[in-house]
């Protein structure tokens, strides 16, 4: 089986994500950002893994982009939120990401874990949004950008292995 890893990332959380799947995956598997890749590496592959960063809610803009045009017959999602990876909006992030597709049945597998979020993203926020305003600043807020800050650490890295690791098997390569 022939496997192409795709990720659209800002600041690099997204591209680290997707390098631990690369690592369990066969060797030699391209991993490329959705900029890079060449239509021919995607029509070859059996199975592509994509992944996005999520912006308000949804995969960003190149990432959906890419996976408005996808039509493989297997497709893995992953994906890193600044949000906690448990949340309700943790789990629309991936469904949105789905719905994004030609064909959501086509998702074997899906993967979601917590990134660390650009500082002047956070200072803009701050001063957009006023303390008092939904989107100001807590105390809850500023311990989530604490805790996000971490990530991806290397849990969120092994998870995204068994992620990829887990793929494999649905699909009977292991
Ligand atoms: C413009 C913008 C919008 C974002 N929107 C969300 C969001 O809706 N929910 C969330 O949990 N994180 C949001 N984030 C945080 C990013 O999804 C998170 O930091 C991600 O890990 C960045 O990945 P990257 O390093 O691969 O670019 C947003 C970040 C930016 C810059």
């Amino acid at each position: 089986m022939n496997f192409v890893v795709v990720y659209s990332s800002r600041t690099g959380n997204t591209k680290m994500v997707a390098e631990a799947v690369t690592s369990v995956l066969p060797k030699g598997t391209t991993c490329l950002p959705v900029t890079e890749v060449k239509p021919e590496m995607i029509q070859a592959a059996d199975c592509v893994f994509v992944g996005y960063w999520v912006d308000r809610g949804l995969p960003d803009q190149a990432a959906k982009n890419f996976l408005a045009q996808l039509t493989n017959q297997h497709i893995a999602l992953f994906a890193t939120l600044g949000a906690d990876p448990h949340s309700q909006h943790a789990i629309d992030s991936l469904v949105k990401g789905a719905q994004c597709l030609q064909n959501p049945e086509s998702v074997v597998n899906q993967f979601i874990c917590q990134g660390k979020i650009d500082p002047k993203l956070i200072e803009q926020m701050y001063k957009m949004f006023p303390a008092g305003h939904p989107h100001g600043r807590t105390p809850e807020r500023d311990a989530l950008h604490v805790e996000a800050a971490k990530h991806p650490n290397e849990a969120d890295l092994e998870a995204a292995r068994n992620f990829a690791r887990e793929t494999l098997r649905r699909l009977g390569t292991v």
